[in-house]
């Protein structure tokens, strides 16, 4: 079958998010990206059935432990929040200390403030920090159930390769962007963020510590996809 155009796929998304979202949570996302909005916030967070499959996955790994890897106004993050519970644990890293305010003030709305950390820095810092704490036996999050890689595409290969030495066997990694309009084919490509990703499946390919696939999306956001990734348990 044909691909459809945007409208129609976008159409699609609206139709199955009424049905499949209560109109609680439908209300809590509106006022997340109203916030984020009024803040000046580039409006690039997931889509919000690509949003829903976090919880989802967060509820199915029956995840207590949940890393996110750009925050952004934490559209996101509520939902990897409300996916682990009452609970569970979110950290979220941020670059930008006004994106970090502005997802405080949306998981407090969203009433997950109370389960989620949002800590401010460079993202490679901060796991570099987190891989060497867990690595002394200090106390913290790792291993992690679920691991959401959100930030600069250029340097998707450094976070995923310091997410599976912190994600437990059978955790998942979920990288997003990872099709960007079919760009990724392009082997001349200057661009950083496609270089990244590249660079990403070149590490990839015959990595036996984990089982990955890549998924294509059409939707509310265009042509897109991301990879999900899975750290082997040692029999696998
Ligand atoms: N996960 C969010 C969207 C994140 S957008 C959602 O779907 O709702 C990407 C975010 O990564 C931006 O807020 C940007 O400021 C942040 N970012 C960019 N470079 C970063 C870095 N080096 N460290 C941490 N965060 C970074
Ligand atoms: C864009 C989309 C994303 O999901 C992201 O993480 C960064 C940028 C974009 O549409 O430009
Ligand atoms: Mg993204």
């Amino acid at each position: 079958m044909a691909i459809p155009d945007e409208a129609t796929t976008t159409s699609l998304d609206h139709y199955a998010s009424d049905h499949l979202i209560g109109p609680e949570l439908q209300a809590c996302l509106d006022a997340t990206i109203r916030a984020s909005d009024e803040a000046g916030l580039p409006e690039i967070q997931v889509s919000t059935m690509h949003g829903v499959q976090l919880m989802v996955l967060a509820r199915a790994l029956g995840a207590r432990s949940v890393l996110e890897v750009g925050t952004l106004g934490g559209f996101s993050t509520i939902l990897l929040a409300k996916g682990v519970g009452a609970a569970g644990r979110v950290l979220t890293l941020e670059l930008s200390p006004k994106h970090a305010e502005v997802a405080r003030e949306n998981l407090a709305r969203a009433g997950v403030g109370e389960r989620v950390e949002v800590r401010v820095g460079d993202a490679l810092e901060s796991m570099e920090s987190i891989r060497d704490d867990a690595a002394r036996g200090g106390p913290g999050l790792p291993p992690f159930d679920l691991v959401f890689i959100d930030a600069d595409k250029d340097r998707v290969p450094e976070y995923l390769e310091i997410a599976i030495g912190i994600t437990r066997p059978g955790g998942m990694i979920i990288v997003d962007n990872t099709v960007r309009g079919g760009r990724v084919l392009d082997p001349e490509t200057t661009d950083a963020s496609v270089r990244g990703v590249q660079r990403m499946y070149e590490m990839l390919k015959g990595d036996r510590r984990v089982a990955a696939t890549a998924m294509q999306t059409i939707g509310a956001k265009g042509w897109d996809g991301y990879t999900m990734v899975v750290v082997n348990p040692s029999d696998a």
